[in-house]
C-alpha cells in the first residue's frame, strides 16, 4: 500500500479519503518543511500532499523516484514543478472548483454592504457618530450586476445575486451558456454602462492586465459598485483611487491587489486604505472553512482515483485518461516517451510475456504518452522488470 506523507496542516477531510480507500500509511506535518527536513519527510513517500508553501522543484522530484502522484491541496500549483513531474511520469492535481461558492459569497455580501454604505457607516459609528439617514442606501433588489469572466466562480455569483432578486449581465472572452436569467452582454463596456455593481472573476496575467482603468471606469454608471476578488493586476489601482475619490465610482471592495503583502506583519501599500465606503480583505475570498474541507476531499479523491485506477482527468501537468472500470486481471499504467513505436513496444513486451491486452486508453501530453492497458492474465515482477527497463518507458506501475 502506498505510503502518503501530508504537509501543511492538510484538513483532516483528506486522511478520512485516504482510510476509506483502505490507505493507512499517512503521515502528516503541521507546516511546510525547510528544504533538508523536505528531503528527508519525502524520502520513500509514493504520494505527497502539499499546500502552497511546499516548493516540490525539479531536484526533489528527480531525487525521489518512488513518487507517483503529487497533491496540491489549494488552487495554484506554481509550487511545484510541474514539467519535471511529466518529465517523471508523475501527475499533478490541485483543486480547482472548492472554493468557488467562499468567494461568490462573499462578493454577493460585499455588494449588499457597499450599497448601502456600510462600510462608511460601521465606521462612523465606532468613531461616535451616529449618522441616521438613508441617503445613498440602496438595496439590491432589483439592481444591475454586471459580473466580468463568466467561469465557475463568475457565474455561480450570478445564481447567487439572482436568488436576491438582481439583474445579472455578463461579459466573457468565450460563449457561455447563461445560467438562470443572466444575460451575455454584447460588450465589456456595454456591461459597464448597465451595471449598479461590477464584479471581476477573470484571470490574471497579461490579456486582463488593467482591463479596469481610468478610460473603463469613466464608462461605468455614476454612483456604481466595483468588486474585485480576482487578480490584483486587473485593475488599475490609482485610477479607481480617483474615481472613488470624485465619487464617480461610491464604493469598491478588494480582495487582491497588484502587490500583496508577504506576511502577516507587512502592511498593505495602497491609496485605497482609510477610504469610506471602500472593504479591503487580504485575498481571503476563497478561505472559509467549508474550503478547505471541500480541498481536502476533492484533491483526496483524485489521488485515490489515480492510485487505485490510474484515473489522470483534472491533472494539471498530465495526459488526462478518465476513469474506467477495470476490465482483466490486472492494470498496467505506462508512461513513456511520445515516440513512434512507444505502443508497439509495450504490445509486443505484454504479448512476449502471454499476456492479452482487454482494454486500452492512451493520451499524449507534449513529450509524454500514458496508457492504462487492462491486462487478462497474471502480470508478475519479471514483465514489470521488463517494461521499466525499456528504453521508451518513462515509468511503469501495475495497479
Ligand atoms: P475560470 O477560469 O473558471 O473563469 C474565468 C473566466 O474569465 C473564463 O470564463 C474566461 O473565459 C474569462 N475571461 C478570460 N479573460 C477574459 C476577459 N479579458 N474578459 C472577460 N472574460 C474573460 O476561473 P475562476 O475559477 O472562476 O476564477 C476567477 C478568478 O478568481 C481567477 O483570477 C482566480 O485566480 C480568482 N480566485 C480568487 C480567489 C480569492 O481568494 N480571491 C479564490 C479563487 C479564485
Amino acid at each position: 500500500m502506498a505510503r502518503i506523507v501530508l504537509f501543511e496542516n492538510i484538513h483532516p477531510s483528506a486522511r478520512e479519503v485516504f482510510t476509506a480507500a483502505g490507505y493507512e500509511d499517512i503521515i502528516t506535518h503541521a507546516s511546510a518543511l525547510p528544504t533538508e527536513a523536505l528531503r528527508d519527510a519525502l524520502r520513500g513517500a509514493q504520494v505527497v500532499g502539499i499546500r502552497s508553501r511546499t516548493q516540490l522543484d525539479a531536484e526533489l522530484i528527480a531525487a525521489n523516484p518512488d513518487l507517483q502522484v503529487i497533491g496540491c491541496f489549494c488552487i495554484g500549483t506554481n509550487q511545484v514543478d510541474l514539467d519535471a513531474a511529466l518529465a517523471h511520469g508523475v501527475p499533478v492535481f490541485n483543486a480547482p472548483f472548492s472554493n468557488t461558492r467562499s468567494v461568490a459569497e462573499m462578493v454577493l455580501g460585499e455588494a449588499i454592504l457597499l450599497l448601502r454604505r456600510i462600510p462608511e457607516k460601521n465606521f462612523r459609528v465606532h468613531q461616535g457618530f451616529w449618522d441616521k439617514t438613508a441617503d445613498g442606501a440602496f438595496e439590491i433588489r432589483g439592481k444591475t450586476l454586471g459580473i466580468v469572466g463568466y467561469g465557475n466562480i463568475g457565474s455561480q455569483v450570478g445564481t447567487l445575486a439572482e436568488m436576491a432578486g438582481m439583474n445579472v449581465i455578463f461579459h466573457d472572452v468565450e460563449a457561455k451558456l447563461p445560467r438562470g436569467n443572466a444575460k451575455p452582454s454584447p460588450s465589456l463596456k456595454r456591461l459597464l454602462a448597465q451595471s449598479d455593481v461590477v464584479t471581476l472573476h477573470v484571470p490574471g496575467g497579461k490579456s486582463t492586465r488593467t482591463l479596469i482603468n481610468e478610460q473603463t471606469l469613466a464608462v461605468m454608471k455614476p454612483g456604481a459598485i466595483l468588486i474585485n476578488a480576482s487578480r490584483g493586476t486587473v485593475v488599475d489601482i490609482d485610477a479607481l483611487h480617483a474615481a472613488l475619490q470624485s465619487g464617480h465610482i461610491a464604493g469598491a471592495a478588494l480582495d487582491v491587489f497588484p502587490t500583496e503583502p508577504k506576511s502577516k506583519d507587512e502592511p498593505l501599500d495602497s491609496p485605497l486604505r482609510g477610504m469610506p465606503n471602500v472593504i479591503l480583505t487580504p485575498h481571503i475570498g476563497g478561505s472559509t472553512q467549508e474550503s478547505q474541507e471541500n480541498i481536502g476531499r476533492e484533491v483526496a479523491e483524485k489521488l485515490v482515483a489515480y492510485l487505485k485506477a490510474g484515473a489522470t482527468k483534472g491533472s494539471v501537468n498530465f495526459p488526462e485518461v478518465s476513469y474506467q472500470p477495470p476490465a482483466g486481471n490486472a492494470r498496467i499504467l505506462h508512461v513513456h516517451r511520445n515516440v513512434p513505436g512507444a505502443m508497439g513496444a509495450l504490445s509486443s513486451l505484454v504479448a512476449e510475456h502471454g499476456l492479452n491486452i482487454v482494454a486500452q486508453h492512451l493520451q499524449t501530453r507534449g513529450p509524454i504518452g500514458y496508457v492504462v492497458s487492462d491486462i487478462e492474465g497474471k502480470v508478475d515482477d519479471a514483465v514489470i522488470a521488463v517494461l521499466r527497463s525499456h528504453p521508451v518507458t518513462v515509468r511503469c506501475d501495475v495497479i
